[in-house]
């Protein structure tokens, strides 16, 4: 028995008017300082009569920082919780809303987890309005965290996590910078590509990765130049390619980004940017068939389109190869002990992990010479 599992989305320009529904009712905003300052928590607050505000710092949270906003929570007690920002913000939210109510280590909670035995009542609504167009944690019900002690990162499934109600408003990314469009831009195109590839993927799911990436292929290039209706389609790309890995799962590239993030710093959209071509390389050299399935499905040879994107975005040149080459054994072993490994077209040996590194750092000095 299979089950898929959404938010309500509400969408399109001026979606966010849709928060009016909540006047009245004790709200809290979760946000972050950087959101903050760009005024868009007025654009949310206006709509609201009853309601507090908590910036969490702008950067991917830990588990620390996700147990600090639960106490937060628990004081203020809202009815509604709306998380306005980027994945780190909803995904903050997303962990605050289930640790306000239950005491239990945030490593614990895993998809087998019973919320409900430890006392989960669900007394909130949660909204999550996403103000860049990558992560898809508006739909998913996975929270990365980090574990800044045990330089790793920690990641929290369980189906309770999911928000109720999404809301993809385009406003909200027409000032993203530069940097965050294209990354942002690749790990919604990797979200779509590994939703397809993983072996856990099913008609639902591949409906929305394949529309996905195809709209991706399409738009991207004029969102990264500021066109808005490209934004706007890259937005709604985004949380489909969220509502698809959140029903099939995802694979290598982002094992491998997760352990690169954890080891080194990188941003996680760098780190799939870097990785998604060689892995798609690797699954081509090896056979995978679903690969070809993805191409004949969107009419875009996937491989070429990739590195295209790649190559107009200059992504070999921000990777820092020498480094990652440095760690590579820390890397290995971290992604092979990834749960995004599980779900890769094969489950692939060590050898295989540090080859795709290999190549990888091979493409980057290619390019430094
Ligand atoms: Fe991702």
């Amino acid at each position: 028995m299979w089950r898929f599992s959404s938010p309500q989305i509400i969408f399109g320009r001026d979606s966010v008017e849709h928060v009016e529904t909540f006047r009245g009712r004790r709200c809290l905003i979760v946000t972050d300082e950087v959101i903050k300052d760009l005024g868009y928590v007025d654009s949310i607050s206006k709509y609201l009569e009853n309601h507090e505000t908590v910036a969490i710092r702008a950067d991917e949270p830990c588990t620390d920082d996700a147990l600090e906003l639960a106490e937060k929570m628990r004081y203020i007690q809202p009815e509604i919780i709306i998380a306005l920002g980027g994945g780190s913000v909803i995904d903050a939210a997303k962990a605050g809303r289930i640790l306000m109510e239950v005491d239990i280590p945030p490593e614990e909670i895993t998809p087998f987890t019973d919320l409900e035995e430890y006392g989960f009542k669900g007394k909130t609504v949660l909204v999550a309005i996403p103000t860049t167009s990558g992560t898809g944690s508006e739909v998913t019900w996975a929270i990365v965290l980090k574990d800044e002690r045990e330089k790793r990162k920690v990641i929290m499934a369980n189906v309770k996590t999911m928000p109720e109600i999404a809301i993809i408003d385009p406003f909200f990314t027409y000032s993203m910078p530069e940097n965050l469009v294209i990354w942002s831009g690749f790990d919604a195109l990797t979200h779509a590509i590994e939703a397809f590839l993983s072996s856990f993927s099913n008609p639902f799911s591949d409906a929305l990765a394949s529309n996905s990436a195809s709209m991706i292929f399409s738009n991207f290039i004029r969102s990264h130049r500021g066109e808005k209706d490209a934004r706007e389609n890259m937005h709604i790309s985004a949380t489909m390619a969220g509502m698809a890995f959140s029903n099939s799962q995802v694979g290598i590239v982002h094992a491998l980004a997760h352990a690169t993030g954890a080891s080194l710093n990188i941003p996680h959209g760098l780190a799939v940017s870097a990785f998604l071509y060689p892995v798609l390389e690797f699954y081509s050299e090896r056979g995978v068939k679903r690969l070809n399935e993805l191409c004949l499905k969107i009419g875009h040879n996937v491989l070429q389109e990739v590195e295209r994107l790649e190559s107009v975005f200059e992504i070999r040149k921000i990777i820092d190869g020498s480094e990652i080459k440095m760690h590579q054994d820390e890397i290995v072993k971290k992604a092979m002990e990834d749960s995004c490994i599980v779900t890769a077209p094969f489950v692939p040996a060590e050898d295989d992990i540090a080859e795709i590194i290999e190549r990888m750092v091979e493409r980057c000095m290619q390019e430094e010479s």
